[in-house]
């Protein structure tokens, strides 16, 4: 897969694309990212990037021409154009597992209060915000989209299984996780995840991995409740008795 992302700030993504699993994926050939510096095209003299809103509002808008001249030069056809805004459909792992698929993604990071409207009108890009709040630019929604994408890559992680156990992609949130010492300061890891009974520790993760999604993510809960059908009886036993107490 490769991801191409065009930003004012290309030295922010330096340190987070080249370590961990990223860094690994990418010396793997599972992944190849390249940065674009938006200034760089730009024709004035001065290489400014940013000019006042027509009509007045607060802050700078990113100026056209740049934008324009870097996809003009990178191309954009049979790529699947994406800029980060907080206007835009919001990251979850579905739409994470779709881009995956994706042959070329082309980011777009904004800064100041945004973008002249007609980059995104003109080349078709969708709009992708990673959560209700105000960041000050595209970088760091970048890289968290990036981050996401990389850890779904088959391959990308050491055991492929982690993945499917991860909060939300199973329909619930993670349970707790423990590991050595069995007794630190006092607190003991649950005695079951010790005892090597594996049907008594797959029941124990799922009973608590429906606690905290239906006390921290009713609207996740809700829809796990449309596919019960496809549970074991031991793991219907389980709801049926949350669903009761
Ligand atoms: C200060 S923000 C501009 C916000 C814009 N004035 C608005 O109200 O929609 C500057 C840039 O940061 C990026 N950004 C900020 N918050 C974001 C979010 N939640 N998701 C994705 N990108 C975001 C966008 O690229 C945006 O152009």
């Amino acid at each position: 897969m490769r991801i191409q992302v065009l930003t004012l700030f290309p030295d922010m993504l330096t340190p987070v694309i080249g370590d961990s699993i990223l860094g690994r994926a990418r010396e793997k050939g599972l992944l190849d990212i390249e940065t674009f510096d938006i200034r760089s095209f730009a024709a004035n003299k001065h290489k400014k990037t940013d000019d006042y809103p027509f009509g007045g509002g607060a802050g700078m808008v990113l100026t056209p021409q740049p934008v324009f001249d870097a996809l003009d030069s990178l191309g954009t056809d049979g790529k699947r154009l994406v800029y980060m805004s907080p206007r835009g459909r919001l990251l979850n792992q579905e739409l994470v597992t779709e881009l995956a698929h994706e042959e070329t993604l082309l980011l777009l990071c904004g800064h100041y209060e945004g973008l002249d409207q007609r980059v995104t009108d003109h080349f078709g890009f969708e709009e992708i915000s990673v959560g209700d709040y105000i960041l000050t630019g595209g970088e760091i929604p970048a890289m968290v989209l990036i981050d996401a994408v990389t850890r779904v890559l088959p391959e990308a992680l050491g055991n492929p299984r982690a993945h499917d156990e991860e909060s939300i992609c199973s329909g619930l949130l993670e349970y707790p996780q423990y590991t050595r010492p069995g007794a630190f300061r006092g607190m003991d890891a649950p005695e079951v995840l010790l005892s090597g009974d594996h049907k008594r520790i797959r029941l124990w993760k799922f009973e608590e991995s429906l606690k905290l999604t239906m006390d921290r993510r009713p609207d996740l809960f809700d829809r796990f409740l449309e596919r019960r059908d496809s549970l074991d009886k031991d793991e219907k036993r389980i709801l049926e008795r949350l669903l009761a107490e």
